[in-house]
């Protein structure tokens, strides 16, 4: 089939079957363009909670998929590649996260939505690089807090905060390659342009960004800026949709780290690029892979991400 007869089929089938699907940002360019909502962790967990539609295809990597089960039960949870991984999900597990808090007894577990349901259901408040900051800033002064598993993003909020929360070891490989020197580089080639980036980048990189924030927040800034170019500091995937929300703007991309050496200066998650166009279609076809987890473990997990949606519209972050 080529790429034309699967968003024919997709869009026949999701109509058929009263799917939704939802992109992340970093899905590849068809994809995006075929989903119902496009968005951000944040966004994305809350249309999951309020879809009424039977389906949820969710095109983006397993510890969002599995975010939507845990918002919306009822609903069959559809993930086309049930291999999309993500490094900071697999950098800290249940068991490892217990023995932890069982060193730290008097502190509580705030933990990045970026990890498994296990993780969640081990945490007091999940929180989003879209929330974390104000959702930090809203605990008690004096509570201590151990901040899994992102410890990029975990060192930024507490740079942010004053707070000394404990951070789990974690990174995103893909955000944590990108060098300091590259956007340096980059800065002296293109003074005008500001750099943007996303908080799971390593600490030199956000001393000399501009602008720090969740991909949505990175959107939203771009849009409102009366700058005509800025240095990309992100997966690569969020262009699509800054040129489709900017045609008048120019994006320059911060060269990737390359593991093998031959770099094709692409900075791209793998595990988000596993989903495709074919495997959508499959997917949506056969209404598998499915995301399936016990009853107890999405109760478990389910507090901690009630708890961070709640605080967010108390404090007006969300709707
Ligand atoms: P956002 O919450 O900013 O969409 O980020 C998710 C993610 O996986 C970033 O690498
Ligand atoms: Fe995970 Fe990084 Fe990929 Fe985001 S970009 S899904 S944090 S590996």
């Amino acid at each position: 089939m080529t790429s034309l007869d699967y968003k024919n089929e997709i869009l026949r089938l999701k109509k058929e079957k009263g799917a939704v699907i939802l992109g992340h940002y970093y899905q590849i360019d068809e994809i995006q363009s075929i989903s119902d909502y496009v968005g951000d962790s944040l966004a994305l967990a809350q249309e999951a909670q309020r879809t009424d539609a039977p389906i949820i295809v969710f095109c983006g990597v397993h510890f969002m998929a599995e975010t939507a089960k845990i918002l919306n039960p009822s609903r069959k949870v559809l993930l086309p590649e049930l291999a999309a991984s993500c490094s900071l999900a697999e950098s800290c597990n249940g068991a490892d996260l217990r023995q932890f808090k069982a060193e730290h007894p008097d502190h509580i577990v705030v933990s990045y939505v970026n990890c498994s349901a296990e993780v969640k259901a081990e945490s007091d408040l999940i929180c989003t690089s879209g929330n974390a900051e104000k959702l930090i800033n809203a605990l008690p002064q004096d509570q201590k807090i151990i901040f899994a598993p992102d410890k990029n993003l975990g060192g930024y909020i507490n740079r942010q905060t004053g707070r000394n929360m404990l951070l789990w070891n974690g990174v995103c490989t893909v955000h944590d390659a990108l060098e300091s020197e590259s956007i340096l580089k980059l800065k002296a080639e293109n003074p005008d342009a500001p750099v943007v980036a996303h908080p799971e980048c390593n600490s030199a990189v956000l001393a000399v960004s501009e602008f720090v924030g969740s991909t949505k927040a990175m959107l939203t800034y771009i849009k409102n800026s009366d700058k005509k170019r800025f240095i990309v500091a992100t997966e690569a995937g969020i262009l699509y949709e800054m040129k489709r929300d900017n045609p008048d703007k120019e994006f320059i991309t911060v060269p990737g780290g390359c593991e093998d050496g031959t770099c094709c200066s692409c900075a791209e998650c793998s595990y988000m690029k596993m989903n495709t166009m074919e495997k959508l279609y499959k997917c949506l076809r056969d209404e598998t892979p499915e995301i399936t987890m016990s009853a107890d473990m999405i109760e478990r997990a389910a507090k901690p991400i009630v708890r961070m949606l709640e605080m967010s519209r108390q404090l007006g972050i969300i709707k």
